[in-house]
């Protein structure tokens, strides 16, 4: 089997909905979205530290700087290396980036119940309710975690996806294809 992401999907919601979805407003990657970043063949080289995304095409120049390949996270790596963090100060963030890719079906074991998180999709995009008083066993005004509740937070909830910046954005949704 093969995994496509839904990536696209998720950036353009951001840009369209403006909806307070993230404090930062940034566009949302995840390992297989920031991959396409490499910094090879005319790409930008992105990296992603501690949940955010760099743009360090200058750094990176042909993917690569110190033996470290652009288009991933480098989190520890960047931590342990001799300048440490450091040039990253006065660098602005280009996006945030979660680790977690699920499809439709790997989210619908995290139902807040017999000791599962507690996970809803909204626009392509994966949040945390486990801890929200609102989502108690994994249930809110009759929807249920594990679910994709985009239709529902749009159309039936009174509050829209403004109550999404209450609660942590963890992941996205990606699709699984059939093989060629
Ligand atoms: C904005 C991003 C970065 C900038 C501007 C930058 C800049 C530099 C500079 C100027 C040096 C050479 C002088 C020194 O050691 O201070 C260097 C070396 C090094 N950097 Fe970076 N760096 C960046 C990101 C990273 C990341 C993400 C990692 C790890 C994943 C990393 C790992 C290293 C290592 C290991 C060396 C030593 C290289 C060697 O001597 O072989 N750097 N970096
Ligand atoms: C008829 C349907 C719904 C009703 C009546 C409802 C009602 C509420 C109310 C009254 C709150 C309190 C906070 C506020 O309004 O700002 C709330 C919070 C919230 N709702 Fe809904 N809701 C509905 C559907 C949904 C759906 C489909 C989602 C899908 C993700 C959702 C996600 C949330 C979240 C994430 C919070 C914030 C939780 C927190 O702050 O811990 N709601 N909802």
């Amino acid at each position: 089997m093969k995994l496509t992401y839904l990536m696209v999907v998720a950036l353009v919601v951001l840009a369209v909905s403006g909806s307070g979805v993230l404090a930062d407003e940034l566009p949302v990657f995840s390992p297989s979205s920031l991959a396409v970043y490499d910094g090879r063949d005319g790409s930008p080289a992105y990296i992603a530290i501690d949940g955010y995304v760099y743009d360090v095409s200058s750094v990176f120049s042909d993917g690569t700087h110190a033996g470290f390949e652009a288009g991933r996270e480098w989190t520890e790596e960047m931590a342990e290396s001799g300048h440490g963090v450091a040039p990253l100060e006065g660098l602005e963030p280009i996006g945030v980036f979660v680790s977690l890719e699920l499809t439709l079906e790997e989210l619908s074991q995290f139902t807040g119940r017999d000791g599962n998180p507690a996970y809803v999709a909204v626009e392509g995009l994966i949040y945390d309710v486990t801890d929200s008083a609102r989502w108690r066993g994994g249930m809110h005004n009759t929807y249920r975690a594990g679910n994709d509740l985009t239709e529902a937070i749009q159309g039936a909830s009174p509050h829209g996806e403004r109550v999404l910046a209450n609660v942590p954005l963890i992941g996205v949704l990606v699709v699984e294809e059939e093989e060629e």
